[in-house]
């Protein structure tokens, strides 16, 4: 029995046991305010996980936003929309120049279907080019190349996967690295050539978040980024996790790992929880797309969302939360640092701003089970965070942006308690 029982069966006999749930026991959530959450036994818990609310849960902004503009008119993209355009703008003002085009959507897999749509028409290929330890969304065309959720489907014969290295758990020269992966890519490419696919796009998140935020050779994005073009493909970088500044330093995920793609996926945090996604390309993409289409979703693209939308930008720029995940992803990633020399079993720590990571592995293998106790222990201290990577033994730590310095010791110094707690020799 837990504090949960009745509402666990009734969950099982309604949306069914296959949705997975966090922590042996669950928590239930009744409320959140900032990047706090209370339960329904009303203990607070500190979100070092989450990154939808990325301005902060119930956002006073963002809520009154939504409110007023549902209150006022909520309508497709059929009719003239002032609010929608000023959302555009300032949206694409955030992307280099050549990225000045947007079409919306209502999720993360909405976005990257329709990314792979544009690449499959434009090139004339079906080809696609993945990381074997990957997610990308729901869809039939998305579930046929994931590789890193059980799915039924089995990977597509169109779809080429490739391993992505991590410095941090490879002994061998950077270079030497480098060039192992690349020769993987030119020989995904020959294969989907040969094949007869061709090479219709390639697909990565550039922070590499569900394959456990490997260390990666530096240039690895650009070369591949290079590789496929010249195959004749396009290049997607999927920022539905690693966009919206979340680096610290860079609004978007392939600004910071120095690439340049041709359509850039965006979702989870956009909406703050509102569900909205958008593809950003550039005029000639969404030309030769869209003079092909008749495209129009009935969600996307409303008024609402713009406005929820808009005021994410307006939080994060009155806020300078980009410059604070930097700060403080830079204070958090030094005490991580400081973890890697304090516990045999903690391998090496991840970090792109306030997205860090702490890998575990004994002698070179990885250990989900401290990755785990840690976890749990974290929980036992109100204090949520998870687990990432192909073992899920490197600990997830992404909090909502508005996570601040005086947040930030609570979160470093429960994951120091919890580390002792977890990592005690068995029988002391
Ligand atoms: C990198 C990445 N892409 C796409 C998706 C799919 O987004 P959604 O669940 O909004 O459809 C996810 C969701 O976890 C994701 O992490």
């Amino acid at each position: 029995m837990t504090a949960h029982t009745d509402l666990i069966a009734r969950r099982n006999a309604t949306i069914g046991p296959y949705s997975p749930l966090f922590y042996a026991e669950p928590l239930h959530f009744v409320s959140a305010r900032g990047v706090w959450l209370t339960e329904a036994n009303g203990e607070r818990y500190l979100d070092g996980y989450n990154n939808v609310p990325h301005v902060g849960h119930a956002n006073e902004r963002v809520v009154a936003a939504l409110c007023a503009q549902a209150g006022t008119l909520n309508i497709h993209t059929r009719y003239l929309n002032e609010r929608v355009i000023d959302y555009s703008e300032r949206l694409l003002a955030t992307f280099a120049p050549e990225l000045d085009r947007v079409l919306y959507g209502n999720s993360g897999s909405e976005a990257n279907e329709l990314a792979l749509r544009i690449s499959r028409q434009l090139t004339g290929s079906t080809g696609v080019i993945v990381s074997d330890y990957s997610y990308h969304g729901t869809t039939i065309a998305l579930a046929e190349l994931t590789t890193g959720l059980r799915t039924r489907e089995p990977l597509g014969a169109h779809v080429r996967s490739i391993r992505i290295p991590d410095l941090d758990a490879d002994p061998r020269p950077e270079a030497d690295v480098l060039s192992e992966t690349l020769a993987d890519i030119d020989a995904a490419i020959v294969s989907l050539h040969d094949a007869g696919y061709g090479v219709a796009a390639s697909l990565f998140d550039p922070l590499f978040s569900t394959e456990g935020m490997p260390r990666v050779p530096s240039g690895l994005l650009a070369g591949i980024a290079d590789r496929v073009r010249a195959a004749g493909g396009l290049v997607i970088a999927d920022e539905v996790q690693s966009g919206f500044g979340r680096t610290g330093t860079h609004m978007w995920g392939h600004e910071y790992a120095g690439m340049r793609p041709d359509i850039v996926t965006l979702g989870k945090p956009m909406g703050n929880g509102h569900p909205m996604s958008g593809v950003v390309t550039s005029e000639a993409v969404l030309d030769a797309f869209g003079s092909r289409n008749e495209f129009f979703n009935t969600f996307a693209g409303n008024p609402v969302s713009a406005a929820v939308g808009e005021a994410v930008l307006l939080e994060m720029e009155e806020h300078d939360l980009m410059a604070r995940a930097r700060s403080l992803g830079e204070t958090a990633r030094a005490r991580f640092d400081a973890f890697v020399e304090q516990y045999d079993v903690v391998r090496s720590a991840k970090s792109a701003g306030m997205f860090l990571g702490l890998d575990f592995a004994i002698d070179g293998v990885p250990d989900p089970v401290a990755a785990r106790r840690v976890v749990e222990e974290m929980k036992r201290r109100n204090v949520l965070i998870s687990r990432i990577g192909r073992d899920e033994s490197v600990l997830k730590v992404r909090p909502p942006l508005a996570f601040g310095p005086d947040e930030l010791p609570i979160l470093l110094d429960a994951l120091a308690a919890s580390l002792d707690a977890a990592t005690v020799p068995p029988g002391h």
